[in-house]
């Protein structure tokens, strides 16, 4: 786990070898821990480097070590050891340097970087914080200011960055690890105390106070609830406020809390899930991993609308060629304005030049004959799609694959018109297409394994989380998007404001509640598909008693908003009032108070007090709910899937693993037991019916959330 070579007649070069990112198991901890006492003890040694194989030095402590009781050798004393010894050690750093990798290199005397390497302390992101003295030494080298923002945004740094702040002494483009030996021959002899970080004093600013105030309420603002951010603070301040060794056992106190903590379960899953769903896996098991993806140079997509032009600038900027197509000249015009505007803006900010080249713009199909991939974005309007569908079939070469972004249409449909149901399926990407990072690949019942492979190959490609999902009514981002939004409505019929629900929920952690989002969006987008549904407007049937529709509970307060031209922030009121249209000033709105109070007593419901226990219950274990029959029809494959659509789709909060995850934790005796009390009080509600997969996971003993899937019937695909 550590090789030994000795190199240069006198110098150790010390190399992880734990693949693929050479993590801190126990076994390299032992392998580090024997092969520096080698070196120190060896007299022929005179300087030591430390590396990692295959060009990336270490990705930190390993995670999976988490789960168990942590064994082998401390990895403080380790490092306190490599500091102490009398012979300069050199951290050799290439690829990633990141946690306890950071920390290793921090105890080194001298650190060398290639000019690709990324740095970081990233533990908090999985609720942790730096725990090997990253929050005591990196002040020391860096400042409190640098270290503060460094360790509690856990962000990567790139080696020019960690060169201009002092973490490392020189960036080289050639192999480090060759230079870290050279360094290392010319630093023989020279005194080692001021390079010994736990000795240095630390460079406190007068202001020290105000600047741990700061940092303490911009992490409270961006990351409500969330401990670890906060303990990485106080694991600072103390590193500021007290000698070496105290500030050490400072560390190791807030660690061990944050170790335990539930927040810190659900961000290591997040960490897994999220990697478990790009190797998407389906529910019967089908080898798609080994189909291999087309390679794509060129793209048209269809439609210049908010989501196509996203789809553009995403594309481009990757480098892939892409005609889009618009069906008037004056919306191509404007399409292609702000396509280009996208573009330059978005070179500008990451410091390269815009690909404008790549970019072509026209009204005709014709121009599609050639390229590798169709992505369609007009109206979502299930005709116009299929005429699109059917044109795109007599025009593209027989080996272009044809994608449909919709947020919720049958994709069979529309690969049932085409001349290759094989080479359809969905692209479902969430709005503003350039910047949100979820994308819902849909196979269909004849989508060929290529399709989708290429599919989620390009998917990553263009930065994206790409999760495969089976062809429903709504997907499965949408789909759970039902029953959570109808409990919301509900919950206003009986007695709550917007402003409450909202309050709570994010309470619980979403940026934004659920009002303030429909707003947002827009609440014309969910009025367009009800009207269409037959749930509102002219197509009602008159059958339906008030409040129901089609057989179940429905409540028609948002149309009431629509009809009166309250469709959110474009229009300066929705669920709440702005200072004018398009503003972002969410105010609760008197005039909602009235709407509600008026619509309680039409329909003779005695407003009760809502607790916010039951808001959350009825909003999120139905979420749930819907997520177990999602999983039972075998629309997702496994729940990590799930979580993830809901973390980088619709703001779940990540310190809370998803809807899945949040329901293992809460305890699934627990949420079935509501579920069921809930169904039992609303019966018109069919949504607050228990899965029979929650039920089959409870009368199993509740098993853990990576064992859900042994438990999930296995349904034939085609594939
Ligand atoms: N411990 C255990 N496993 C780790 C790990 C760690 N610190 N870092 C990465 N892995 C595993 C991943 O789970 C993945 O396993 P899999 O192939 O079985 O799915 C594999 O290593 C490759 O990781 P991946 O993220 O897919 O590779 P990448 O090249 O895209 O990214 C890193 C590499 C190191 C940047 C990224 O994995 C990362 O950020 N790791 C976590 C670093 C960290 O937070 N360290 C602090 C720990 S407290
Ligand atoms: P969004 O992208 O937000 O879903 P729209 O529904 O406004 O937004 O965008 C759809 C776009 O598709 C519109 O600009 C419309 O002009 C365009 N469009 C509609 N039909 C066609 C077609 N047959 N060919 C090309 N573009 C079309």
């Amino acid at each position: 786990m550590a090789r030994y070579e000795l190199v240069k007649r006198s110098v150790a070069l010390i190399t992880l070898t734990n693949p693929p990112v050479n993590a801190l198991s126990a076994a390299v901890r032992l392998g580090i821990t024997e092969t520096i006492r080698r070196a120190l003890g060896d007299p022929k040694v005179t300087a030591v480097v430390l590396c990692g194989e295959n060009g990336k030095f270490c990705g930190g402590a390993d995670i999976r070590e988490f789960a168990g009781t942590l064994r082998g050798p401390s990895i403080i004393t380790l490092m306190d050891g490599i500091e102490a010894g009398v012979k300069p050690v050199v951290a050799a750093i290439e690829g990633v340097a990141l946690g306890g990798g950071l920390e290793l290199a921090l105890a080194c005397h001298y650190r060398i970087a290639h000019s690709k390497a990324r740095l970081g302390l990233p533990e908090v992101t999985l609720g942790l914080m730096p725990a090997a003295g990253g929050t005591q030494r990196l002040p020391r080298l860096i400042g409190i200011p640098a270290a503060l923002e460094l360790i509690t945004t856990g962000r990567h740094i790139s080696a020019q960055e960690a060169l201009k702040l002092g973490i490392v002494d020189q960036v080289t483009d050639e192999n480090a690890c060759k230079m870290a030996v050279e360094f290392a021959l010319n630093v023989v002899g020279k005194p080692l105390s001021s390079r010994r970080l736990s000795t240095l004093t630390m460079p406190c600013p007068p202001n020290l106070d105000a600047i741990f105030e700061a940092v303490t309420m911009q992490v409270q603002k961006k990351a409500r609830g969330v401990m670890a951010p906060l303990a990485c603070i106080q694991g600072v301040r103390a590193a500021a406020t007290l000698p070496y060794s105290q500030g050490m056992k400072r560390e190791s106190e807030l660690f061990a809390t944050l170790f335990n903590s539930g927040q810190a379960r659900a961000l290591q899953y997040c960490f897994f899930a999220q990697r478990t769903a790009g190797k998407w896996t389906l529910p019967s098991g089908a080898q798609w991993n080994n189909s291999k993806p087309r390679e794509i140079r060129s793209a048209a997509v269809i439609g210049l609308g908010t989501m196509g032009r996203g789809i553009v600038v995403s594309l481009a900027r990757v480098g892939i060629s892409v005609i889009a197509v618009e069906s008037e000249k004056k919306l191509l015009d404007t399409g292609r304005q702000m396509v280009i505007g996208m573009l330059e803006r978005d070179a500008k900010r990451r410091g390269v030049t815009a690909s404008l080249n790549l970019l072509r713009f026209t009204l005709s199909l014709q121009d599609l004959k050639d390229v590798d991939i169709v992505i369609e974005a007009v109206f979502e309007d299930m005709a116009l799609k299929k005429r699109v569908f059917e044109d795109l079939s007599k025009v593209c070469r027989p080996g272009t694959f044809l994608y449909t972004n919709t947020s919720g249409l049958d994709v069979d449909a529309l690969a049932g018109v085409t001349d290759r149901p094989h080479m359809v399926a969905g692209m479902h990407f969430f709005s503003p297409a350039h910047v949100m990072k979820l994308l819902e690949v849909v196979y269909g019942s004849r989508s060929s394994s290529e399709t989708i492979a290429t599919a989620m190959s390009l998917g990553k490609r263009i930065g994206k989380v790409s999760v495969a999902v089976g062809n429903c009514h709504g997907f499965v981002g949408n789909r759970m998007l039902k029953p959570y939004t109808d409990q919301a409505n509900f919950l206003l019929e009986e007695g709550a404001t917007p402003e409450q629900i909202d309050k709570v929920l994010e309470e619980f952690g979403f940026a934004m509640g659920i009002f303030r989002v429909s707003d947002l969006a827009g609440l014309d987008v969910g009025w367009r598909i009800r009207k269409e549904s037959g749930l509102t407007g002219p197509k009602i049937d008159p059958k339906d008693p008030p409040r129901r529709r089609q057989g179940s509970r429905y409540s028609p307060i948002p149309d009431m908003l629509c009809e009166q031209g309250r469709l959110g922030q474009k229009t300066g009121c929705g669920w709440y009032v702005y200072d004018k249209p398009g503003g972002t000033d969410a105010k609760p709105d008197p005039l909602i108070q009235n709407l509600l109070q008026t619509y309680r007593s039409r329909y003779g419901i005695q407003p009760r007090n809502i607790s916010g226990q039951e808001i959350i219950e009825r909003c999120l274990f139905s979420l749930a709910n819907e997520g177990f029959r999602i999983l039972e029809d075998g629309i997702a494959a496994q729940p990590e899937d799930i979580d993830i659509i809901y973390l980088f789709g619709y703001g779940f909060p990540r310190h809370r693993g998803g809807p899945m995850f949040y329901a293992s934790m809460v305890g699934l005796e627990r949420v079935l037991e509501r579920l069921e009390h809930y169904h039992h009080v609303h019966p018109d509600v069919p949504h607050l019916e228990p899965s029979r997969l929650l039920r089959k996971l409870v009368a199993c003993g509740s098993p853990p959330i990576q064992k859900w899937r042994e438990h999930i019937k296995q349904i034939h695909s085609h594939l």
